[in-house]
């Protein structure tokens, strides 16, 4: 049986018995390939904009679950899949843009599945903020340790409310999710964050760029932002 990265675990953990799904950029076809092994999942759609990666979930498929038919599709976001074909669309391990890109694409369609499971790689803001001004509610988030990285999980449903929020917002950064539900990574993920800020405030200081004052000014306010959420996180 195929075994899961602790990423790739919780968001199999998210979907329940009987859903079907679709893993747009699949890649290796790890989740699709475990979800069927462990007869989560009655239908799982495979689909990659790149041939390397399905000819990968290919070789994977063999390896691990030959005797299984597996539904492989090519092609950008979500135009490999019907509307409502599936119960819950996974995209896992993209930039947040793109994927905020990949659902923009056709609003309806991103719509007429029930549940999306989210895996932002990075500018997890803007896609938060995208769904947040697009009709889509984010009903839970989760950390999850990677090698050195803490990665993001986020799961959004269409609700169709449109929240205004700005967009520097610390909420969009960091989900107050998190803190609801004491997220037993969120006090190291803050402290990452707190780290990051503290060299970029040193490089600040120590170059010679124009507007120095203010930009120093806005990153010591960050770091205060980021310090008094670290209080509140335990
Ligand atoms: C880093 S891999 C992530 C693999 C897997 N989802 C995971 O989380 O481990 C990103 C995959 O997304 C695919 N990809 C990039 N842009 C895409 C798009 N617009 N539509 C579908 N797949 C895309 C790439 O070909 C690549 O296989």
């Amino acid at each position: 049986m195929i075994k899961l990265s602790d990423r790739l675990q919780k968001i199999a953990d998210l979907i329940e018995p009987g859903e079907s799904i679709a893993d747009i950029g699949t890649d290796h076809g790890f989740l699709p390939i475990a979800l069927w092994e462990r007869g989560k999942s009655p239908h799982v759609i495979l689909s990659d904009i790149n041939t390397g990666p399905l000819e990968k979930a290919r070789d994977n498929i063999n390896k691990y679950s030959p005797e299984n038919l597996f539904d492989l599709r090519i092609g950008s976001g979500l135009e490999t899949l019907m509307p409502a074909e599936v119960d819950t669309v996974v995209i896992a391990g993209m930039g947040g843009q793109l994927i905020a890109e990949i659902l923009g694409e056709d609003k309806n369609k991103s719509k007429s599945y029930n549940k999306l499971i989210l895996q932002p790689r990075n500018a997890q803001d803007k896609l938060r903020l995208w769904l947040f001004e697009n009709g889509f509610a984010i009903r839970d988030e989760f950390l999850v340790r990677e090698g050195k990285y803490l990665c993001e999980i986020i799961l959004a449903v269409p609700d169709g409310q449109i929240v205004e929020i700005k967009p520097e917002a610390i909420d969009l950064e960091i989900s107050p999710l998190l803190f609801q539900k004491k997220d037993p990574l969120l006090v190291e993920f803050i402290e990452n964050k707190i780290r990051i800020e503290k060299k970029v405030y040193d490089e600040i200081k120590a170059g010679a760029t124009k507007e120095k004052a203010d930009k120093l000014k806005k990153s010591e306010e960050r770091i205060e932002l980021l310090q008094e959420l670290r209080k509140r996180s335990g």
